[in-house]
Order: C-alpha cells, then structure tokens, then sequence
C-alpha cells in the first residue's frame, strides 16, 4: 500500500475498505461477543491480519474495545477484569511507524468519547510478517480479524510465463474472458494452496473457541471468466498495454507481470475450508460495494469522468508499490489517468460492483 498520509496514500484513500468494515459491524460485534463471554478470558488477545497503515486499522481496534467494554458493563463482576492484547500484523514493507504516530492520540480520544466510563486495559503492538507463515505462539489468540486482505495471494502462480505462451493470453495481468484454462488452473491452485496453509497455521495460534472474522474480495458469479475482479484487473492490463503501444513500456515487461490476486467465489472458499476440516464455518454472506468508493447510491453513475478518477485513486494506494517495483515508478501517473479514463468508460456503459465475502469461523477442535 503507497506509504504515508499524502494525497495518493493508502491512509486518505481507503473509503472502500472503510465502508466494507462499516457494512460488516454487526457480524465483529456478535463475534467479539460470543468470544468474550464464552471464554471469560483475562487477557484476550485480538489479531488485525494485513491491518495496513491507515484509519481503519484503528477504527477496528476501537469498535472491538468499545464492544468488550459494553460486554464489562453488562456482566458486572468481570468489569475492569479483562485486558485487551491488539497485535497489527501486516507485511514488514507496511508503514507501521505511520500508524505508531497515532496511538497515543488515538488512546487519549478513546478515553474522551466513552466520556469518563471505564474501559478495559488495552495494549498495541505491531507484529510484521505474512500472514502465510506462523506469527504467533501456539493456541494464544482469542480472535482474528482481516479485513480487504486475504484476496492476495502469497506470490503470483508460479508458472504462469510457460503457461502464458498461448497468444491469447498474452499481455493480461489476471484471468480474463479468454484466459487459457492452464492459467486458470494456476491462479486457483495458488489460492486453494494458500488459503489452505492459512487455515491450518491460524488453527494452530487460536486458543479452543476462539474466532475469525475474514472479509475480503471474492466473486459473485461461478464463471471464473468473467466476474467483477476480471473487469477491474483487466482495465488495469489494458492501461499497460496503451503504455507498450506508445513505446512506454517494454512488451516482454508486460509479458512477465502478473497481480498476485485471486478473488475467489463463496463456493471455492467453502470448499477449501471443508477439505480443511480444522474449522466450522459459522456464517457466509456476500454483499456488494460500487467500484466508485464515493458513490453510495443504487442509481446510475452519476459522473462517470469522477468516478472513474476516485476507482483509481483507491486503486493506485494499493497497487501503485506493486506496479512500480516491476516497471519502475515513472509510469505510474500516466498509468492510472489511462486506467481512470477506461473505468470511466466501462461504468457509463455498466455501473459495476465489487463482490465482498464475509466469513467467520470457530476452532472448535
Ligand atoms: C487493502 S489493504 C487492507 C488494509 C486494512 N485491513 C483495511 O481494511 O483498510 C490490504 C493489506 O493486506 C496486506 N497484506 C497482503 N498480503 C499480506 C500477507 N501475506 N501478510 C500480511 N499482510 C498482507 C497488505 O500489505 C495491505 O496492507
């Protein structure tokens, strides 16, 4: 995610994630709930998994302590009892010292807005690494959360270069309508495998009855050709390419460049976990947010030239970091005005939205 608090920052575009967070609410506080007072834990300890640098990482920290300090007040004899243990874990490149900056403003507003109520004792710390690989002791975290992240994938499918030998296929950056089923197969190998190792080591650092609430980017519709993701990605694809038409960018570049993302449908995602075998899940739903982080209204777009520069702004924070580091960073603002201007065009023709998974589970053995 581009670093910082600048005008292209992860940090002051981040409305999409912000409203996915604000549409899951009701499912973190059952969950955070139901861990509380079945557990009765005396230190509880909460994980964010790709918590990122920006207001929603401390915006989940706050609505969970609000949530137990409700839960203290309610149950009398545990008030003041339990203290709350936030690790933020994201990849070591994240601009934790960003966030770092903000806790001990973010400590005093708590105190403020609960108006001299008691809270429970909070503790934050940042906690770098994949979440692809252990982070934490053995049976140690009460509750997991991750928010817009788990659609990444671990690396892109290896591969993918042999596999992109068709002519077909060759210049796109992600599944498209005529992407070859070889690698289609990829793509879903990589997240199956990756989806796979993240359930069994987030068993093995849950305590038993411990949680997770997940939100991420999946697809609403089976064909994995022709979903939601395809559109959003393919437009990036077709932005590079108007870069090597124009001699900006070298083809084989392109050629070798693939987004280690798999949006996956509520159908694969089951599967994995059910072959899994290590969780139960408690509840799946999908709901859907318009591509335009801005535009909250069921009509039609309003103004697609807008619109089209807010998808990719929101965009450009998180993919700008991945794009520069394989074609260097002079291409990147020719490359979202080209992006901006084909969503532009896409959502005049077809107001489009992303399809958000919502899953939690329990370890109950
Ligand atoms: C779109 S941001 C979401 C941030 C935040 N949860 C929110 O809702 O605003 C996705 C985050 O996932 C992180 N991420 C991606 N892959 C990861 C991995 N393997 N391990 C840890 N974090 C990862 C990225 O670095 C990024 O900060």
């Amino acid at each position: 995610m581009t670093a910082g608090d600048g005008k292209s920052s992860y940090a002051r575009n981040s409305r999409i994630q912000e409203k996915a967070m604000v549409e899951m609410k009701p499912v973190l506080e059952k969950v955070t709930r139901e861990v509380y007072t079945a557990l009765l834990p005396r230190k509880m300890v909460v994980v964010d998994l790709g918590c990122s640098s920006g207001p929603n990482t401390l915006r989940f920290v706050s609505e969970v302590i609000s949530i137990i300090a409700r839960r203290c007040r309610l149950v009398a004899q545990h008030q003041n009892n339990v203290e709350l243990q936030f690790f933020l874990n994201d990849l070591p490149a994240n601009d934790f010292n960003n966030l770092f900056r903000y806790f001990e403003q973010f400590k005093k507003l708590m105190t403020r807005n609960h108006k001299g109520k008691a809270l429970p004792p909070f503790y934050i710390s940042g906690s770098p690494g994949s979440f692809y690989t252990r982070l934490f002791p053995s049976q140690t975290v009460h509750l997991f959360h991750s928010s817009f992240c788990l659609q990444w994938r671990s690396q892109a499918p290896k591969g993918l270069e042999r596999a992109k030998k068709s002519l077909v296929d060759e210049g796109d950056i992600y599944i498209t309508a005529t992407s070859s089923p070889s690698i289609v197969k990829l793509f879903q190998k990589q997240f199956q495998n990756d989806f796979s190792i993240f359930l069994k080591l987030r068993h093995e650092e849950l305590v038993l009855g411990g949680q997770m609430v997940l939100t991420f980017v999946g697809r609403k519709i089976e064909d994995v050709h022709s979903g939601e993701p395809n559109h959003f990605y393919g437009l990036l694809g077709q932005s590079l390419r108007s870069l090597v038409d124009k001699g900006l960018v070298e083809k084989e570049k392109l050629e070798s460049f693939y987004i280690p993302i798999y949006s996956p449908s509520v159908h694969e995602v089951e599967d994995v976990v059910k072959q899994n075998e290590s969780f139960n899940i408690n509840h799946i739903q999908l709901f859907e947010l318009n591509w335009d982080p801005y535009d909250d209204s069921e009509s039609d777009v309003h103004d697609s030239v807008q619109s089209g520069t807010n998808v990719a702004n929101c965009l450009r924070a998180v993919m700008e970091s991945v794009v520069a580091s394989h074609f260097g960073d002079t291409i990147i603002d020719m490359l979202f005005t080209e992006y901006a201007r084909l969503v532009a065009k896409h959502l005049k023709k077809e107001k489009t939205k992303h399809a958000v998974i919502v899953l939690t589970m329990k370890k109950v053995c």
